[in-house]
């Protein structure tokens, strides 16, 4: 259901040209803008009305006038700053990156995580591995590499996939718990923080927690001493080893943000394993952002370029689903859908499936 807005090309003449001028410096705005934020020159000119000096930026942030100066003339062509006989202030593009949460997450994501990978980006669609990956360590996917991260790293990872997560997860429980499961299996449940809102939510629940086994590890450290945590097990497991057997006997199966880690063969062979751990009657709940379901374009915009960071730093097959692509692996794996619900949390949509029954 790819949105009919993208049929059109909307733009004024003069817009789409500054568009492709503002995309060939891409990493330099990008980058010049991070740094007039983690130097706190935005936020000085959000609380000066009157806007500031070179000079001030200067002393604010610790750097020449020289260098004040190079990042306030980059930043007043680019329009997120003004400029008023002397003085610089914050345009409204400026306030939104001030503003915006989730403009801070993405930016932390993609300096700490994607911007040095992403010069590989040619040689993992052509390889189909996540070529970038090696600009942050050895490992085959960004997932078995996790636990390894830098103390910065791991900040901005989690901080990317928990923000988005975490704001649709109060909005799912009730979703889920309205069919009463007394046990759920989360398939990469991360660092538990799922599986500690349902022990919250359900007094009598039981949730397992399958994931990577360096996941599952740190999943035990966050939730050891948290109240309802003896009502979390941990399965360690890699989906994709062939050889594993998830446990079974559940009411739900819950994945969040999960299969977007896979390709689509690797999808509907983990569908078909899900569905094998239910109990006659259980449902499977995929919560995904799936990008042309957004009420909002710049949410549409943000995961198709998340897309690209699958490609080139988490595993080199996957990517956010369009809801077309969603189905089909839904429809292939035997499962039908009883329910979408939209607009959880920022993006995602919480997908209830069971088993198809056959025509008969
Ligand atoms: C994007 S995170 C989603 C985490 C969490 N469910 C949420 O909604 O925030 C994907 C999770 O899948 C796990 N994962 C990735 N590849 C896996 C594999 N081959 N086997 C098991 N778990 C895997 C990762 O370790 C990570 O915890």
């Amino acid at each position: 259901m790819i949105h009919g807005k993208y049929r059109k090309d909307h733009l004024p003449a003069r817009i789409a040209q500054e568009l492709a001028h503002v995309i060939a410096f891409g990493p330099v705005i990008f980058q010049v803008t991070r740094v007039m934020l983690s130097r706190g020159i935005f936020r000085l000119m959000r609380d000066r009305s009157d806007g500031i000096t070179p000079a001030e930026a200067a002393e604010k942030s610790g750097l020449s006038e020289y260098a004040a100066k190079i990042l306030l003339e980059s930043s007043l062509t680019l329009g997120t700053v003004l400029y008023n006989e002397g003085r610089y202030s914050l345009s409204k593009v400026g306030w939104s990156i001030l503003a915006d949460p989730m403009v801070k997450v993405n930016m932390d994501f993609n300096h700490d995580i994607n911007y040095k990978g992403m010069y590989h980006l040619e040689e993992a669609l052509c390889s189909g591995r996540p070529e970038g990956l090696a600009e942050l360590g050895p490992w085959k996917t960004i997932y078995e590499g996790l636990p390894y991260l830098t103390e910065r790293q791991k900040e901005s990872w989690f901080g990317f996939d928990h923000f988005y997560s975490d704001s649709a997860f109060d909005q799912a429980l009730p979703i889920v718990f309205a069919g009463r499961p007394s046990r759920i299996m989360d398939i990469g449940g991360n660092t538990g923080r799922w599986a500690m809102k349902c022990v919250s939510y359900d007094p009598d629940v039981r949730v397992t927690v399958a994931d990577l086994p360096g996941q599952v590890a740190m999943m035990g450290e966050q939730t050891a001493g948290c109240p309802g945590a003896e009502r979390i097990d941990a399965f360690g497991t890699d989906i994709l080893s062939g050889t594993d057997t998830l446990p079974s006997g559940y009411d739900v199966v819950w994945m969040s943000q999960f299969l977007d880690c896979f390709s689509d063969t690797q999808v509907v062979d983990i569908l078909e394993r899900a569905a094998a751990a239910l109990v006659p009657g259980g449902r499977i709940f995929i919560m995904e952002t799936v990008w042309d379901r957004q009420k909002y374009s710049a949410a549409s915009f943000d995961l198709a370029q998340t897309s690209v960071y699958f490609t080139v730093m988490a595993n080199g097959n996957s990517r956010m689903f369009n809801a077309e692509d969603l189905d089909r692996h839904i429809c292939a794996a035997g499962l039908e859908t009883v329910a979408v619900t939209d607009g959880l949390g920022y993006a995602h949509s919480l997908y209830e499936c069971r088993p198809a029954v056959p025509d008969r």
